[in-house]
């Protein structure tokens, strides 16, 4: 979770004319403050991350990386100081190709020197992504970038965009290789700030779930792509639904948004402390879509039980066996049926007046007899314990 500058400030690097909002130290530091003096740090957005434009268009006589001397004029040892000051982490942008795509220097012919060069500028967060670059070569490119990170021995949280181009190239990605060298990955388009864009991330993830979901876990995510709430584009109610979705996708939280003028109900969707823990919920097991007619979708994610005084279960596993030896048996928590869910009930009709929706828990696959306590986490309703067969409206 966290904040990084890319769907809102672009590449804007007009510090003359705009000083406020051009990529420079000076808005990361701002974000920075605000991160910690606004609340967000507290609930667990703790990376603050610079996306592309902040280089130089040349390395330096080492072929070391240098940031914007205007922009940057302390360097990025400086920035990623005192964002560490503020107990935040420092996220940084490369791209494996020869140019990032706003056209400054990339990381090909450069691996080693580019991890070192952030491991001594204390990086904490590496987004590689994949502009003028080969889209066979990513498959031992990504994981050799993530060896020489490994090699410097500093933790740093490693962000791909492999799989997106070898898709757009009509490649099949290999994700038991991505899901093995990245934390998280892009596999679809970039967001931008419209409804449009959430509703085209929706649809990619929930038609090619199957092949999306298995993918993630703890340590290694889908990333649907940043969230926009509070920007131009989305409604108060699309916004909400762009936070609920990605709580139901297990997406990293990676707010895009100027947090010096966000408004205060925006500000409180990112706030929710339930839907983060959805999002964070320590089991990390992506949900899905489990149902989409005529403009109404439901989705579903399990997550460790939030009730445990309600629900706890003794589990008694007894080996009748007489073959006089231990057994192994292995099982998930899911196949006990210990699970809480998060249900997700998505409207996306524009005939601009609510619409009844009624199902019951049963129909929705959860059966448990001893029944579910039902709690709205937008509203803070809690409907009590209801059993599989109430309809819920
Ligand atoms: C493409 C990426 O997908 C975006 O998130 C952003 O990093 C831009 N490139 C920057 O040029």
């Amino acid at each position: 979770m966290g904040w990084l500058a890319w769907e809102r400030f672009r590449c804007n690097t007009d510090c003359k004319n705009d000083p406020e909002n051009c990529i420079s130290e000076r808005l990361f530091r701002s974000m920075a403050d605000l991160l910690v003096n606004e609340g967000y740090a507290s609930l667990g957005y703790e990376y603050i991350n610079v996306d592309d434009c902040w280089l130089e268009k040349e390395r330096n006589a080492f072929g070391q990386l240098v940031p914007d001397r205007q922009r940057f004029p302390r360097g990025m040892k400086s920035l990623s100081d005192y964002v560490h000051s503020k107990g935040l982490k420092f996220g940084i942008y490369q791209d494996f190709g020869n140019y990032t795509c706003a056209g400054y220097p990339g990381i090909l012919g450069y691996l080693e020197t580019d991890a070192n060069t952030f491991a001594d500028w204390s990086v904490d967060f590496v987004k590689l992504d994949g502009c003028y670059s080969h889209p066979l070569e990513m498959d031992s490119g990504y994981p050799e970038f993530g060896y020489y990170l490994n090699l410097t021995g500093r933790p740093m949280l490693y962000a791909c965009s492999w799989p997106v181009y070898q898709i757009y190239a009509g490649m099949q990605p290999n994700f038991s290789s991505i899901v093995t060298h990245c934390n998280m990955w892009r596999n679809f388009d970039d967001i931008q700030d419209s409804w449009a864009s959430v509703e085209s991330i929706m649809d990619y993830y929930g038609n090619n779930q199957d092949g999306i979901v298995p993918n993630a876990g703890p340590g290694h995510w889908n990333d649907p792509d940043m969230l926009i709430i509070g920007n131009f584009g989305l409604s108060y109610e699309q916004s909400k639904t762009q936070m609920a979705i990605w709580a139901i996708l297990a997406a990293p939280l990676l707010m895009s948004v100027d947090l010096r003028t966000i408004r205060p109900e925006y500000k409180a969707i990112l706030q929710n402390k339930k839907i983060i823990g959805v999002d964070q919920d320590p089991l990390g097991i992506q949900g899905r879509r489990i149902y989409k007619h005529k403009g109404i979708e439901i989705w579903s994610r399990p997550i460790t039980p939030l009730y445990q005084n309600y629900f706890s279960y003794a589990v008694a596993f007894v080996n009748r066996r007489t073959d006089g030896t231990p057994s192994d048996v292995a099982v998930t928590l899911k196949e006990l049926g210990y699970f809480s869910y998060a249900v997700a009930f998505v409207n996306r009709r524009t005939d601009g007046t609510p619409s009844d929706v009624a199902v019951t828990l049963k129909e929705l696959g959860l059966a448990s007899p001893t029944g579910y306590r039902v709690e709205d986490l937008y509203e803070d309703v809690d409907y009590g314990v209801l059993s599989p067969q109430t309809k819920i409206k």
